[in-house]
């Protein structure tokens, strides 16, 4: 038997993928300013920039599609799928938006009351972070100690450290802090689960504190699939006690939905009581997202993504799902690649600042160990280090990245295990000539979110 779950389901529409030859991928990376963001994707042979929009939908989704109510207003979708959030998460009102950053750029802004104010989360995803800094107010990390310790083999390496929260509310005053954002799972921490006590000390300390408590869910099923594996208590519960549990101790829930509500495009925005954040919240997504009935989707849309939330809850696509990353992960580490550990929800974090400690922070390692791979096996991964950090919005220095990390983003439900002993073998090589690797400097640096847009030349 394989120690890994199998897939609960077979494939019924396929997409042919291709590797384009050794010096045409020479050329194609050259052309895209050594940016792997701006290859175009018939050029990848395996994608695995992000597991964001990128999964497969099931039959059931595709039936759904084609019950989409394109009404403008009070579409019979919408309220398909609004029965659906409340059913999961037990909150009164919610809003769809066209995706994640739609609901942080909706609802962030409204939190900051005055300036100075700041947000904490275990880790701002780098939108939230954009959209914090954009609406005026600072956004400050407190990621637990072993959170970038990859070595640090503890089963919620996404939790907040409580201590240096408190402290961080301490120092700036209660009254300037907006909000915090409990990340879950925690991407940039390398998709690592937050647990439940965790969650519930950061939600008590916020309720001492009058604090506004969102959950940023993009991955809460893949979250909440950890807690039962992982913690105490919770072996016998199912994953959607244990995500109701979750959501009982938020007042907002923000979620990308491209991620664990199975879809291509989407994102949701719910409120559990609070009637008048819920009605600023409704004037200023008409202007940025759409109607509060659609919300920049369409009917259709909406009709997938009511279906495709269920999905992601049942435990037999969630063992599978992690399984398959954790394939991944220990056929790397199998070659003494350093990641880490233990293997997150929906991604394999590889350390590149341990394996090419000759490229300095700023010259991007990771950018570096990112382009190495599509030229070795035509693999498209992403930099998660300090290209992505950014500046310093105060000082305009580079930041430097707690750990300058490569992620090897698995899509939902659209490769099989016989692609992830491919994308090893390919890692292999690159491993293999780890030390000869260069570091980049920038051609063009953009200045916000530059890591999209900016492109690069090799350091000689
Ligand atoms: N929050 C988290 C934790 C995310 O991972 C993302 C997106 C967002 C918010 C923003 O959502 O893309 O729908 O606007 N993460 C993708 C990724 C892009 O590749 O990790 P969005």
């Amino acid at each position: 038997m394989t120690p890994y779950a199998m897939p609960p389901y077979r494939i019924k529409m396929v997409e042919p993928i291709r590797l384009i030859p050794k010096e045409d991928r020479v050329l194609r990376l050259k052309e895209a300013g050594y940016n792997p963001f701006k290859l175009r994707s018939e050029d990848v042979f395996i994608d695995l920039l992000t597991d964001s929009g990128t999964g497969a939908m099931s039959d059931a989704q595709w039936g759904a599609l084609m019950q989409g109510d394109e009404a403008y207003a009070g579409s019979r979708s919408f309220y398909r799928l609004e029965a659906a959030v409340k059913e999961i998460t037990g909150y009164r009102y919610v809003m769809p938006v066209h995706q994640g950053r739609g609901a942080e750029q909706v609802v962030l802004p409204l939190l900051v009351k005055h300036p100075g104010m700041i947000f904490l989360s275990n880790t701002h995803f780098d939108t939230t972070r954009a959209h914090v800094e954009i609406a005026g107010a600072r956004a400050v990390d407190a990621p637990c100690k072993e959170a970038f310790d990859i070595a640090a083999n503890i089963p919620f390496k996404g939790d907040f450290d409580l201590g240096l929260l408190e402290a961080q509310i301490r120092r700036v005053g209660k009254e300037n802090v907006a909000g915090i954002i409990m990340t879950v799972t925690n991407n940039s921490a390398g998709g690592q689960p937050v647990s439940l006590s965790n969650l519930r000390a950061v939600s008590e300390l916020a309720k001492r504190y009058g604090i506004c408590r969102i959950i940023d869910g993009a991955r809460y099923a893949e979250n909440a699939y950890f807690i039962k594996q992982r913690e105490p208590g919770y072996e016998n519960a199912t994953i959607r006690q244990i995500a109701r549990e979750m959501f009982e101790l938020a007042d907002v829930f923000l979620m990308s939905s491209k991620k664990d509500g199975l879809v291509n495009i989407g994102g949701l925005i719910a409120i559990k009581e609070d009637e008048t954040l819920f009605r600023m919240a409704q004037t200023r997504i008409v202007p940025y997202e759409g109607f509060p009935t659609y919300g920049g989707l369409a009917g259709r849309d909406m009709e997938a993504l009511a279906v495709g939330l269920n999905e992601a809850l049942e435990e037999s696509y969630l063992a599978y799902r992690i399984d398959e990353v954790r394939y991944l992960g220990e056929k790397l580490r199998a070659l003494g690649v350093p990641i880490q550990y233990p293997i997150g929800g929906h991604a394999v974090f590889v350390d590149c600042g341990s394996m090419c400690p000759q490229i300095p922070f700023d010259q991007f390692p990771a950018q570096a160990v990112c382009n190495a791979l599509y030229l070795e096996g035509g693999v498209r991964a992403v930099e998660i280090g300090s290209l992505l950090l950014g500046r310093d919005p105060d000082t305009n220095e580079n930041k430097k990245a707690p750990l300058e990390l490569l992620r090897l983003t698995i899509p939902r439900r659209t490769y099989t295990f016989q692609h992830w002993d491919y994308v090893a073998e390919a890692f292999a090589k690159v491993y293999a000539m780890r030390s000869r690797i260069k570091g980049l400097r920038f051609d063009y640096e953009s200045p916000v979110l530059r890591h999209f847009t900016s492109t690069f030349r090799p350091i000689e």
